[in-house]
């Protein structure tokens, strides 16, 4: 039996890298999946390829950063698949930039992005999950933010605040079927990290490699389905043994 046999899960950042190879992954393990992202492009055009190899995807154009579209897509969704079962709150943006010139602004909207969003597509996941009977989320934090490093202090910053937002709401949401964990990748081979960074990346991790994009999402399927049913506020690190140094 397939893992998520008949669920539906709602994918932000779906459109691209994890998000997308992970959207591939739940579709071939029966999930109805909903893409959700700012690239409109993207997002149709893989709306219409997983359709071609007969599966059911859905793309929701939406910025997670809005209160309105992020509650638009949910009831999107229901409308079209009756219910929303796992919710992988995977979208986000990093820049490197030395902090003491780093505009408020870009602060903002990485903040904004990489945390407040996370935060609003989880509370719209609860207020779902609680009408229905639970549900589980996925947020993807990043090995950032366990460990710091010199030119990302607004994304380390909300990325650490992902870890402990995803514990609070786990320990908020135990007991009523709602499991909550989240995804710590290291260097992952996807257009989020620039071409001319590669190599070093590269060196910087013990085993010496980036990570793909396809085994991030074999770790969320994990998380996602009744293989951790006992598993819930916990983050699972996966980054070539870059925070084991
Ligand atoms: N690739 C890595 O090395 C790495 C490492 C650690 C954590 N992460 C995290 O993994 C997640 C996925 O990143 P990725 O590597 O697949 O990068 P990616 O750039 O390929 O995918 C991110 C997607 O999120 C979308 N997005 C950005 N802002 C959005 C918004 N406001 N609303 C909706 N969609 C939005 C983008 O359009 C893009 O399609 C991010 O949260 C990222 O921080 C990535």
């Amino acid at each position: 039996m397939s893992k998520l046999h008949n669920k539906v899960a709602i994918i932000t950042g779906g459109a691209s890298g994890i998000g997308a190879a992970t959207a591939s992954l739940f579709a071939q393990e029966g999930a109805k999946v909903v893409l959700v992202d700012l690239n409109e492009e993207k997002g149709k055009a893989f709306e219409a390829e997983l359709k071609a190899k007969g599966h059911e995807a859905l793309f929701v154009k939406t910025n997670i950063t809005s209160e309105e579209e992020v509650a638009s897509l949910f009831k999107q969704t229901v409308e079209t698949f009756g219910k929303v079962d796992v919710v992988f709150n995977n979208a986000g943006i990093g820049r490197v930039h030395s902090s003491h010139d780093l505009e408020y602004s870009e602060w903002r909207n990485t903040v904004n992005v990489d945390l407040d969003g996370v935060f609003l597509v989880a509370r719209e996941a609860l207020r779902e999950f609680l009408k229905a009977d639970g549900g589980v989320i996925v947020n993807t934090a990043s090995m950032y933010g366990w460990v710091g490093s010199p030119g990302s202090a607004a994304y380390n910053a909300a990325k650490a605040g992902v870890i402990n937002l995803t514990r609070s709401l786990a320990l908020e949401y135990a007991e009523k079927n709602i499991r909550i964990n989240a995804l710590a990748p290291g260097f992952i081979d996807t257009p989020i990290i620039p071409e001319e960074s590669k190599e070093v990346l590269r060196s910087m991790t013990p085993m010496k490699r980036l990570g793909q994009a396809e085994e991030m999402a074999k770790a969320v399927l994990f998380m996602a389905s009744d293989d951790s049913s006992f598993m819930t506020g916990n983050v699972l690190t996966v980054d070539g043994g870059y925070t084991a140094q």
